[in-house]
């Protein structure tokens, strides 16, 4: 087959519709936006320069940007890759069906309510991650480079000789059901859950299952690059710490067939025939990579007085605009943690926000809803839309006992949040996985209120 395989990289064949695969130790960097560098064979990575003459093993040099050129300093990406061929060796792009993936977000009509989902199945027929990702909702547009598309995806089969990458956006890839194997050009990652990784603009990729059946939750994100919040008086500590960010080591697959390169672009799939394997990057340098990270290392800091701080306390990664502070897109996490707050309502208050909030559930209970919102489903509560503990939650949390801490176990929430609406597609709205009778949970909340009753 002459695959030749870098340190530390797994056997490249796809897995078709896989067994069981246990994980390998794979080696991985250390850090969030560094300047790493690495080299699947002793000697390939120059030493002094991007682009000698003639690079090492009779490699090309190749630079692949994240940024503009003349980006400050602080946010300027890109990394330079050594490669047995070139990426811009394939054949012409032809257009092939979008399936439900959508990038245009004015196919229905946004209504005002609040909006929650059943956990979504994962196909029976022979489906890759790349045809089962479904477009759940989003906003702006890839063409401005603003906004977002939300998608799950289900998934049955690894990518076999098929590679994929997309040029509207950066996948931030949250499973929820199921371990990832992640081939990279950089080299690769697995992800199980409740760990995460993030996938920067054109970076090419096979996505393998490692346990069958799999789903979980993408955001693609069109704006910025996503970064690590700044933490003010939190200090130079806590939340998510970059050493815990992991980047892979160069592995690269020396591998020629017939093979085809899928391209998303300006919110299209293409396909284009390609001889080779494209995760053909020997070696590389760079700070334009893929990274991943286990939410569990999150470290969540909270209130230990009195009521609760508001939910972007338990921000991991933001993509940032151009107003400080109004973000295109938030990447929350709900983690386990201890409650202290003493004589205060526990649960998320009931809220409208300027903001946007689509939520999915990894694993276990949310503790502000505990029916209803299951892991693998979602909710979506668009700007101005009235929302909080149900019923249920509300009764046991004014009856509780506030003066011993609670610890919450055994869950684990997210939020991708964006300033701007998220209109969800036909597909969303249409699905019987939507919930007609989610808005009950909150028309038991009784009148509390009497005058005579201070
Ligand atoms: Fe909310």
């Amino acid at each position: 087959m002459g695959n030749a395989i870098g340190s530390a990289a797994p056997a490249a064949e796809p897995l078709g519709a896989a067994p069981s695969v246990p994980a390998r130790a794979l080696i991985y960097q250390s850090g969030f936006g560094n300047e790493f560098a690495t080299e699947a064979l002793a000697g390939a990575l120059p030493a002094a320069q991007n682009s000698p003459q003639r690079p090492p093993y009779g490699l090309y040099a190749e630079q692949l940007s994240g940024t503009a050129f003349t980006a400050p300093r602080g946010v300027n990406r890109r990394s330079w890759l050594y490669r047995i061929r070139p990426a811009a060796v394939h054949r012409p792009f032809v257009r092939i069906d979008n399936r439900l993936i959508r990038a245009r977000f004015d196919e229905v009509p946004a209504p005002p309510n609040q909006l929650r989902w059943d956990a979504f199945a994962v196909p029976t027929e022979p489906t890759d991650f790349v045809d089962g990702l479904v477009t759940l909702g989003g906003n702006g547009d890839p063409a401005t480079q603003t906004g977002c598309a939300i998608h799950v995806y289900g998934a049955n089969r690894s990518m076999a000789g098929r590679y994929f990458y997309d040029a509207d956006g950066e996948l931030l890839i949250v499973p929820q059901q199921g371990r990832l194997r992640l081939a990279t050009e950089l080299g690769v990652l697995e992800i199980e859950p409740q760990e995460i990784a993030v996938i920067p603009p054109g970076i090419r990729l096979r996505v393998e299952l490692l346990d069958g059946a799999s789903r979980g939750y993408v955001c693609e994100n069109y704006g910025a690059l996503l970064r690590l919040p700044d933490r003010g008086p939190i200090g130079a500590n806590g939340l998510a710490n970059p050493r815990d960010f992991r980047t892979p080591v160069a592995a690269y697959e020396d591998r020629e067939g017939h093979f085809e390169l899928v391209a998303k672009f300006l919110g299209n799939l293409w396909s284009a025939e390609i001889g080779h394997s494209p995760l053909d990057v020997v070696a590389w340098h760079g700070n334009y990579v893929p990274y991943k990270y286990d939410l569990r290392r999150f470290n969540a800091i909270g209130s230990i007085s009195y009521d609760h701080p508001d939910p972007s306390i338990f921000l991991v990664l933001q993509s940032t605009t151009d107003s400080p502070g109004v973000d295109n897109i938030d990447f929350v996490i709900f983690p386990p943690r201890w409650l202290a707050m003493e004589d205060t309502f526990r649960p998320p208050w009931f809220h409208r926000n300027a903001a946007s909030e689509f939520m999915g559930l990894i694993h276990g209970v949310y503790d502000a809803k505990e029916a209803g919102f299951v892991p693998g489903g979602a909710s979506l509560h668009n700007r101005y839309s009235g929302h909080g503990p149900d019923a249920q939650t509300f009764e046991k949390a004014m009856a509780a006992d506030t003066g011993a801490p609670v610890h919450v176990t055994d869950t684990m929430a997210f939020m991708f949040e964006s300033r701007l609406v998220i209109h969800p597609t036909r597909f969303a709205l249409e699905t019987p996985r939507l919930q007609d009778d989610y808005f009950a949970c909150w028309q038991a909340l009784p009148k509390r209120f009497d005058p005579a009753r201070r």
